[in-house]
């Protein structure tokens, strides 16, 4: 704060100031006060604060310290009582007024922390959704549980697989007509000179039937759940890619009845009691026999309608009795050993109990659909 130009009287003496009169003082005092209460009035943070205290009660030169030296001790002994007591008064004053300041700015900054800080206990608490596991989780879930209960073991294998395990070791040979239903996608080989690798991503969850049996020796009991592909176009039924469960049971004594029972128990677990399986023959490279399951209609219950084209059965997927031709690829002995396996699509399981006609809603991520299966 510079020094006002007022207050250079208090570097000059009163003899200085032509000053003989007791009570001319008054005035002069009048005068320093008056600044000062102007000065005061100018306080508003801490460190104006500490100017305003240092101009005024520093030791050295602090005006009270000034008046101090050059009033007080010079003073004709005829001024000094006047000097004295009016410097004590002012003394006083400042003293009092500067620790009022600073009490009142420490008062306003605990006001405006206590404001910054405050919590509202009446505001509505942050509402943190709670997410769910999509709906193609859940029917994995749902009928790992089912197979579970059977005394299967669930295993996952690589999506990217070699055409060996894709399609030779499960009998379709280069050129046979079933790779065509089950065009999908190859890896690009590497630059020239490498030897190509030959890698696809898989058409369907069959590879690990190969895999298990390659590391395991019966009894067999495994499920797969697991992500497939095909290059096929999206559409209300299809999609580049999907979700299958495959299912292989191996052992010395299975019979096409265990099969069935096996299949009608899974159908019943998953879409009720009252639904009806039936076998019809179809043709897959790795069963003999093979068949199609299918399911009585989960929306008419048989009687015919638009979902199952008023045949009142439903398509539910492919499944059959191990062809012996596929254990002699991982080394087992097909005199000795027989078993059942089936490969079923989720999303279909999914869409066929809910409802639903459209494949490609399972892939958009739209909250507003998911949430209805929370
Ligand atoms: N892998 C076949 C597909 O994706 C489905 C299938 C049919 C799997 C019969 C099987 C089976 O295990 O026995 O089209």
């Amino acid at each position: 704060m510079a020094l006002p130009v007022k207050l250079d009287s208090t570097s000059r003496t009163l003899a200085d100031l032509g000053v003989s009169l007791p009570d001319r003082i008054t005035a002069l005092f009048a005068d320093l006060r008056a600044e000062f209460d102007r000065e005061a009035v100018g306080v508003r943070d801490e460190s104006s604060w500490r100017v305003f205290r240092d101009a005024w009660l520093g030791r050295k030169s602090g005006v009270l310290t000034r008046v101090s030296d050059n009033w007080l001790k010079p003073a004709t002994p005829a001024l000094k009582r006047a000097v004295g007591a009016a410097l004590n008064e002012l003394r006083a004053h400042v003293e009092a007024t500067v620790q009022a300041r600073r009490t009142a700015l420490d008062d306003l900054a605990a006001q405006v922390a206590a404001g910054r800080d405050r919590v509202d206990l009446s505001l509505p608490g942050v509402h943190r959704p709670v997410g769910s596991a999509h709906l193609i989780t859940q029917t994995f879930r749902e009928i790992e549980r089912i197979f579970l209960s059977l005394g299967y073991s669930v295993v996952e294998g690589p999506e990217i697989e070699t055409p060996y395990y894709n399609f030779e070791a499960l009998n379709i040979p280069e050129h046979h007509p079933a790779r065509d239903t089950m065009d999908t996608f190859y890896i690009a080989p590497p630059p020239v000179g490498a030897a190509p690798p030959g890698l696809l991503l898989r058409t369907h969850t069959s590879p690990m039937q190969i895999h298990t049996m390659e590391t395991q020796q019966p009894p067999v009991r495994i499920i797969v759940p697991g992500k497939v592909y095909r290059r096929d176009n999206p559409d209300a039924t299809h999609s580049f890619m999907f979700h299958q469960i495959e299912g292989l049971a191996v052992d010395t004594d299975i019979t096409f009845c265990d099969f069935k029972g096996t299949i009608d128990y899974l159908v019943k677990q998953f879409f009720g009691p009252t639904v009806r399986t039936r076998l019809r023959p179809s043709y897959f490279p790795f069963t003999e026999p093979s068949a199609e399951v299918d399911a009585s209609c989960t929306a008419c219950d048989g009687a015919g309608c638009r979902v199952c084209k008023f045949s009142g059965w439903i398509e539910l997927f492919g499944a059959g009795m191990v062809d012996p031709a596929v254990y002699g690829f991982v080394n087992y002995d097909a005199k000795r050993l027989s078993g059942f396996a089936f490969g079923l699509g989720i999303d279909r399981f999914a869409m066929l109990k809910y409802g639903m006609h459209d494949i490609q809603v399972l892939f958009q991520n739209d909250a507003r659909f998911l949430r209805q299966f929370r």
